[in-house]
């Protein structure tokens, strides 16, 4: 069967050479000689692979500014480094127990393993970008990283509340995932040397495609295949996590409805068949409709953003990557 090629996938042949290199130096720089546990987690996270769509991001922003130089390629590490780092925090924070199709590093060795090799992650990933030599490309991504974390800390104080509007969620999304994204498109503009409105371009472009991913990635918690995704479906629903899905169904909900939510959400108390109930309940209220439509808004915002940057191959790929996201099953 022919397999369509999508765009992340164009955009990696099309960077293939770099992509080469900056696997190299996540390669180099994710061992450690002093403490195996090191290796062993980091081999087991980044050996599954991955979408490798935020390097990918930096390496074609940077590509967009005909950049010739290489110090794309440590920042592209710089962030997948980031972003590898919050997985292993973050599947710890939401007990998770598969990434990548793998059980996860806080299940197969333990929480402690995973928070102290995410923090070494954390710090290789700031002395590469210090290598890089600029300030202003270190000022943006330490905001990121400052703010994803406060993304986090957000969503776990407003979890467990049925009453979380669009609002909120839009603001721990955006700081949890978005944050990361706008960085890698920015670094990657900065480096090649973009002009200040292209660089705010590549930020709005950044922040629109991090917000859409999300909102997706959250549908695809409630209807994704662990094939497919390597994540397990009904997290969220188990982590009390209200998510846009969530948000859209409780909008709606009659009275005995926003029992069921107090009962499921707030309380905690869940049975064996909570999980189809509270499907059954989005798809009544047309939650996972009208959350799709909420990325797509995010899709055309992205797009609309790449109208400011230069017109090249490149170019239309990011576009149909926005595109792609709506579509995305893993
Ligand atoms: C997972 O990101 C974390 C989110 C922001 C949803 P990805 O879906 O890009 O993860 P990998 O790197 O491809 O596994
Ligand atoms: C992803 O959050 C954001 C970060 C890892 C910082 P989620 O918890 O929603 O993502 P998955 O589903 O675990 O990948
Ligand atoms: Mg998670
Ligand atoms: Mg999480």
């Amino acid at each position: 069967m022919d397999k369509k090629i999508q765009p992340d996938e164009k955009l990696a042949k099309i960077l293939e050479l770099e992509m080469l290199s900056v696997n190299e130096i996540i390669r180099e720089r994710m061992a450690s000689e002093n403490a195996p546990r090191i290796p062993e987690v980091t081999s087991h996270l980044i050996g599954a692979g991955g979408k490798r769509l935020r390097p990918i991001l930096t390496l074609a922003a940077a590509r967009l500014f005909d950049y010739s130089g290489d110090k794309h390629l440590k920042l592209a590490a710089t962030v997948e480094f980031i972003h590898t780092a919050t997985l292993l925090h973050d599947d710890v924070v939401d007990e998770s127990s598969k990434r990548r199709g793998r059980p996860t590093a806080n299940l197969l060795w333990d929480n402690k393993s995973s928070v102290l090799v995410g923090d070494y992650l954390f710090s290789r990933s700031f002395q590469l970008m210090v290598e890089v030599g600029s300030l202003t490309i270190l000022d943006i991504l330490a905001s990121a990283s400052a703010t994803i974390a406060e993304g986090e800390v957000l969503q776990l104080t407003v979890s467990k509340n049925i009453k979380t509007d669009e609002t909120t969620y839009l603001k721990v999304i955006r700081g949890k995932t978005a944050a990361l994204f706008s960085a890698a498109t920015q670094v990657g503009g900065k480096v090649a040397g973009a002009g200040e409105d292209a660089c705010k371009a590549l930020y709005e472009y950044g922040d629109a495609l991090g917000i859409a991913f999300q909102i997706i990635d959250d549908l695809l918690d409630v209807e994704g295949s662990l094939q497919k995704t390597g994540k397990n479906s009904g997290d969220d629903f188990r982590e009390r996590k209200v998510t846009m899905p969530f948000i859209k169904a409780i909008k709606k909900s009659n009275k005995s409805e926003l029992e069921f939510w107090k009962r499921t959400i707030e309380k905690g108390d869940q049975n064996e068949d909570d999980w189809d109930k509270a499907l059954l309940l989005m798809q009544k209220h047309d939650a996972i409709s009208f959350t799709r439509k909420e990325a797509e808004i995010w899709v055309n915002r992205a797009k609309l953003a790449l109208r400011a940057l230069p017109k090249s191959e490149v170019t239309i790929l990011l576009s149909d990557l926005a595109d792609y996201v709506l579509t995305r099953s893993k």
